[in-house]
């Protein structure tokens, strides 16, 4: 089991699951993780009563079937402004088919799980909430959606209803988010921000895509006030992204030269099968790409090259199992919760290496001066990481793309320490996040806090602003 869950992947995960099943005998995969542990939780200790959701439930995409989408949504805790003018921001986890309770309890929510190291002589973890100094929602509502259906809390009455494609990820979206904000007349005004991580890469843009369509043609009482999209880590280009994995680890040093040319090889296999438009063969020869480096490395994870064991985000899933908790998310009791789920990912295998570029570049290009984008990494990703995003940025068809690309990279500073840096043109952002890997709120929970709070109110690096000085000083070669 753990070397299936060191091979699990939140970007499309299920398939390297799948494949880690069949593989299992060569035994590729380190055994990082420590042994599972059997859990404990005083039930009534987990959810303290100021950690539950100010609204969760389910919001319907299929009213004849009963497919529906879970919501948990979390008021700002210290707004601004008049509520009905306080934006919302809505979190994505990646997969294909992973749940956004990751994002919630395990990286940027209002209260995290965390898990006591057992004492000495007994093996039993002890997991419980803590309040995150670092979450999403100090200055705005955070809307979390399982998406797509059949993933976590959310109800897939039939396999037909799950979508196949983006498309109908994003028509799914549009109507969860339509009958959210009909909840409460306060919510429908509110700036929306669309956010999320990894595979959500995909989701994001055609989300974006299908909003601005969708709204030319809706009376302005019925549209989406999307005012803005943020992909953290995100798999966009495929094809683009792919065919960086080796010269990103040769030059970082984790692999030679040999090993390089090794890679080149997978990568071009997966490029040739994007091409030829066999996208699940595309999709296989990606997570062997994946696995090779994996392979060549040894690392516990490639989400990020500096971790001793992977993310821990099993702990989310052995939270959200007991009937407690499903009452305290307000989720239905019959649903098994799963971190990710095999079925969702099986069925959006085919479209893993389909790129959604042209609806950046669509999103980029309208409204004017274009709806505001924001890509940011955390540096320490082997997967998908800040060169796999630059690569991909730069052939953006795009009338700013020069100026993005001529304008500098700014020192990015938090409370006078170094956090990363900031690239801004227009309507374009892209950040590095120092210290982090693929979670970036995980690892990074106040500078991604003020990385997205800043980029919303376009305050600091994000505004007219200059980066802080700084002193510069010659280092000796050490
Ligand atoms: C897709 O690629 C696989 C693996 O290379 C190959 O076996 C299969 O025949 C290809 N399918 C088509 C339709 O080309
Ligand atoms: C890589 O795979 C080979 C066999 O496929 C195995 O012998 C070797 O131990 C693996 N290396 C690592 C670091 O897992």
């Amino acid at each position: 089991m753990d070397r299936i869950r060191a091979a699990y992947s939140m970007e499309s995960g299920p398939f390297f699951l799948i494949h880690s099943l069949f593989l299992l005998s060569y035994a590729f995969l380190p055994a990082a993780a420590p042994p599972p542990q059997p859990f404990t939780a005083p039930p009534a200790l987990l959810f303290p009563k100021e950690s539950l959701p100010t609204k969760s439930g389910y919001l319907p995409v299929h009213p004849t079937t009963g497919s529906a989408m879970f919501y948990a949504f979390y008021e700002a805790q210290q707004p601004t402004s008049r509520l009905s003018e306080v934006p919302i921001l809505v979190w994505l986890q990646g997969g294909p088919g992973c749940s956004s309770m990751i994002g919630n309890f395990y990286e940027l929510g209002p209260w995290r799980v965390t898990a006591s190291s057992p004492p000495a002589g007994q093996s039993v973890e002890h997991l419980s909430l803590e309040p995150n100094p670092g979450s999403w929602n100090r200055l705005f509502g955070l809307l979390f959606l399982d998406n797509p259906i059949g993933v976590g809390f959310s109800i897939a009455a039939t396999n037909q209803d799950i979508p196949r494609d983006q498309h109908s990820v994003a028509e799914h979206l549009f109507t969860a988010i339509t009958a959210f904000l009909k909840l409460d007349p306060e919510l429908n005004s509110r700036p929306i921000y669309i956010t999320g991580e990894s595979y959500a890469g995909k989701y994001l843009p055609s989300m974006g895509y299908y909003i601005l369509k969708k709204n030319s043609r809706l009376p302005i009482s019925r549209r989406v006030n999307l005012a803005g999209v943020a992909i953290g880590n995100g798999l966009t280009d495929p094809v683009t992204q792919v065919a960086t994995h080796a010269v990103n680890a040769y030059y970082s040093g984790l692999i030679n030269e040999a090993q390089k040319g090794e890679l080149e090889e997978a990568q071009s296999e997966a490029v040739r099968l994007t091409r030829m438009g066999n996208w699940s063969a595309a999709t296989d020869a990606r997570s062997r790409v994946l696995r090779l480096l994996q392979n060549m490395t040894g690392l516990a994870t490639l989400y990020d090259f500096s971790r001793k064991e992977p993310y821990r985000t099993e702990w989310v899933m052995k939270l959200l199992q007991s009937k407690e908790a499903k009452a305290a998310m307000r989720a239905k009791e019959s649903i098994e919760f799963k971190e990710c789920s095999d079925e969702v990912g099986a069925l959006m295998h085919a479209d893993v290496m389909k790129s959604v570029k042209p609806m950046v570049e669509f999103m980029l290009g309208s409204l004017g001066e274009g709806l505001r984008v924001l890509l940011y990494q955390g540096h320490l990703d082997l997967r998908d990481g800040v060169v796999s995003t630059e690569a991909w940025v730069r052939t953006i068809d795009w009338d700013g793309i020069e100026s993005f690309l001529t304008s500098g990279r700014k020192v990015w500073r938090v409370k006078g320490e170094l956090a990363g840096f900031v690239q801004k043109w227009g309507s374009l952002s892209h950040v590095v996040v120092l210290g982090a890997g693929h979670l970036v709120p995980t690892d990074q929970p106040i500078n991604s806090q003020a990385m997205i709070e800043d980029w919303v109110l376009e305050k600091g690096l994000f505004g007219e602003g200059q980066a802080e000085s700084f002193g510069v000083q010659d280092q000796p070669e050490l």
